[in-house]
């Protein structure tokens, strides 16, 4: 398999409801953690048509949960439960199986194809370095939650989240308007009940908003990233000032934006009872390579040389977000992932030589 003697690979968990950016995150954080991809990349993520959903990278593996369904399309019509009820899905596997993968051993993971609605033949999976379980519900079993190194929600407001599906459902696959908001309403009851709520439990969370600077504007976005305090191995990313409340409005000489303009916040916030710092961006800009401008303003990016962050948005500028706070803090949160993986690999390596020397 792809680990090194002795590595145990590091969990994190993407929680979020289908349509709401997982794959586009994916990509960003694929590309950060660079590697070779073998397995499929974009389409495989609730929206695709591969033998597979998952995602593997000599350093990652990306995993659907939605393989874990207990049901298949025709089965949830019988019980006449949506995909997003736990009921509908098999966490004492998904358990079983995040826990063997994190001791290093494979598995044989059950496949969902979204394109029939079937549960088709598992396949087998070997640990990689890094694992990312993402979907409707990891951190929704506490089992599962114990194993999860980081945990990361994506929390995009109603209002948003439709003009998202009106554009990918209605644009690009010819639903129409009734039919999706009858989908978001049919769901909406489960996903109260059981996806939302795991957003408290998250150690990052991205909440997409409509724009605060101009109520007349439904298509810019104000994005947030509240980030909690306490977690091990990840110090908050801050603007300026660590602890501060800041307000900035970046010189339009330097940051250039459309109407309504542009917005940079941070400020310490209890969100949900849990002590947290957030970064806030709000407006849009013009042109990616202006970002050095935000990026020298921030601290704790966790990337390896001034310019990394701004160039990795700039790797990916035509994914969905980039002209936005959206496409940054993914970007921020795929770097506190990598700085992660690399703390937690270099601990696990001193207590090797340590051991190896005692022995
Ligand atoms: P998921 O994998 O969670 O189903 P995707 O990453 O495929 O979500 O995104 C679904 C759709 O939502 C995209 O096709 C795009 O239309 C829209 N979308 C996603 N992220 C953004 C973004 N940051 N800004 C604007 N639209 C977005
Ligand atoms: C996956 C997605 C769910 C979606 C379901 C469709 O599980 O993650 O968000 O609801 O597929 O299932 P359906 O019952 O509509 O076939």
């Amino acid at each position: 398999n792809g680990l090194a003697e002795g590595q145990t690979p590091i969990v994190i968990g993407v929680a979020a409801d289908s349509g709401c950016g997982k794959s586009t995150f994916m990509r960003r954080l694929t590309n950060i953690f660079g590697g070779d991809v073998v397995g499929p990349l974009g389409g495989g993520f609730g929206n695709g048509g591969w033998e597979t959903n998952t995602l593997v990278s000599d350093l990652t593996t990306v995993i659907c949960l939605d393989d874990y369904h207990l049901n298949d399309r025709e089965g949830r019509k019988v019980t006449k439960r949506t995909a997003l009820d736990p009921e509908e899905n098999n966490f004492d596997l998904m358990y079983e199986q995040v826990k063997a993968l994190k001791e290093g051993s494979s598995v044989s993971k059950p496949i969902y194809n979204h394109v029939n609605g079937t549960l088709d033949t598992p396949e087998t999976i070997e640990p990689t370095p890094i694992i990312i379980f993402e979907g409707l519900h990891p951190m929704h079993d506490a089992r599962v939650l114990d194993l999860l190194d980081f945990s990361l929600y994506l929390d995009i407001s109603p209002d948003v989240k439709l003009n998202w599906k009106i554009q990918r459902d209605m644009e690009e696959r010819g639903h129409s308007l009734e039919s999706i908001m009858a989908s978001i309403e049919a769901r909406k009851p489960d996903f109260d009940a059981y996806i939302d709520p795991q957003k408290g439990l998250a150690d990052m969370i991205i909440e997409v908003l409509p724009t605060a600077l101009d109520p007349e504007d439904k298509k810019t976005l104000r994005v947030r990233c509240i980030q909690k305090e306490g977690v091990s191995d990840f110090a908050p990313c801050y603007l300026f000032d660590e602890g501060s409340k800041i307000e900035w409005t970046p010189a339009p000489g330097k940051l250039a934006s459309p109407e309504p303009g542009m917005k940079l916040a941070y400020y310490p916030e209890s969100y949900m009872g849990a002590d947290c710092q957030v970064v806030e961006m709000d407006g849009n800009f013009d042109n990616i390579q202006e970002l050095v401008y935000v990026e020298s303003a921030l601290s704790n990016t966790k990337t390896k040389f001034y310019g990394e962050m701004t160039q990795a948005m700039l790797a990916l500028a035509e994914a969905p977000g980039s002209n936005n706070g959206t496409g940054l803090m993914q970007t921020l949160a795929a770097f506190a992932i990598r700085d992660l993986y690399e703390k937690k690999s270099a601990v696990a390596k001193a207590a090797q030589k340590a051991a190896a020397a005692s022995a």
